[in-house]
């Protein structure tokens, strides 16, 4: 099945402002105020990974993104109960369910889905219900594709952190390796009438290979994009990341 559409969004994700706050315990700098420079430079959406630690995002982050944003709301969370009813209170564009502990997750670093089907299922029930877009962060892994598509997911979004790493390394090899897996997922997720979306560890130098995916609808990036803002400023950062991603979208 070909590919319906080729814009391609860009949803910024904001954690990484609320980690150098947090860092001194003090007021700024202040996630609300990156998410709408975001909103200004271009971006589609913005990401916010609520954390049970609340290590960098916190409720009341939550609250303002909610009152204040004119983009989507992509909220990022563990399947748990407290995660679930913060959710269904706020009732986000869409829930991206990842892991937060070791035992949640599969080898490449995405959710187990597979093993852990019945859950899952009965998890996103009450999200779907309230209008939440549910998407499950997954490895380039056909198991856990499946099970995503099985237990009603709309989208899955591909995790690109083995990528990403094996690009730093050097090790290309291994590298375009996985890259030929998140294709084969992207293109098997497609055609099992998922959304497909795909984030974690992107640069202006691992982008373009996974923008080119002709069935990516969405990609999320977030601490590059802060740390570049250091350099060029968060707006700037940002139209050179939607520059490369529309260069190989046409
Ligand atoms: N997508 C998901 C599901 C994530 O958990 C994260 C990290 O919070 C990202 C995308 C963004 O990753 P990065 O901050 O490395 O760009």
């Amino acid at each position: 099945m070909a590919a319906a559409q080729t814009t391609l969004r860009l949803g910024v994700n904001i954690d990484h402002v609320a980690t150098v706050r947090n860092a001194r315990g003090s007021a700024y700098p202040d996630p609300l105020r990156a998410a709408k420079l975001a909103e200004e430079a271009g971006a589609d959406g913005i990401t916010a990974h609520l954390r049970e630690d609340r290590r960098h995002i916190s409720d009341a982050d939550i609250d303002a993104l909610m009152a204040e944003l004119r983009v989507p709301l992509n909220l990022e969370m563990a399947a748990t109960a407290e995660m679930q009813s913060i959710a269904l209170r706020h009732k986000p564009h869409a829930v991206c369910l990842v892991p937060e502990k070791r035992e949640e997750r599969t080898t490449e670093g995405g959710l187990e889905v597979a093993k852990d089907e019945n859950r899952l299922a009965h998890f996103i029930a009450p999200l779907r219900e309230a209008g939440c877009r549910v998407s499950i962060f997954v490895a380039a892994d056909q198991p856990q594709v499946e099970a995503a598509a099985r237990i009603g997911a709309a989208v899955v979004e591909l995790h690109t952190g083995a990528y990403c790493d094996l690009h730093a390394e050097g090790r290309f090899a291994e590298r375009d390796a996985e890259l030929e897996r998140l294709r084969d997922m992207a293109a098997l997720a497609h055609d099992l009438g998922l959304e497909v979306h795909a984030g974690h560890g992107l640069t202006y130098d691992t982008v373009q290979p996974i923008a080119a995916f002709p069935q990516i609808m969405e990609l999320n990036i977030g601490h590059f994009l802060i740390g570049e803002a250091i350099f060029r400023g968060l707006g700037p950062a940002i139209a050179e990341m939607r520059r490369l991603m529309d260069e190989v979208r046409g």
